[in-house]
């Protein structure tokens, strides 16, 4: 059985693992990687992933994560 594995923004085609260099060395928030990567700002569902990258740094998650 696979496991449910969510590493990226699908609509940019965009793995988190390359977006955490971006987000330390800018310092981004999440508005800021919407922004300068066009990640999240398409059907959104990655949102809550980003948001969770941002706070903990991890790239590559197993759970069904939705919006606060
Ligand atoms: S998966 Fe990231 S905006 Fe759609």
């Amino acid at each position: 059985m696979n496991r449910l594995t969510i590493d990226r923004c699908v609509c940019r085609k965009t793995p988190f693992v390359k977006l955490l260099p971006l987000v330390r060395e800018h310092r981004w928030d999440l508005a800021d990687v919407m922004r300068e990567t066009g990640c999240g700002a398409n059907c959104g569902l990655c949102r809550p992933y980003l948001r969770r990258m941002l706070a903990t740094g991890e790239t590559v998650f197993h759970e069904i994560l939705t919006e606060p």
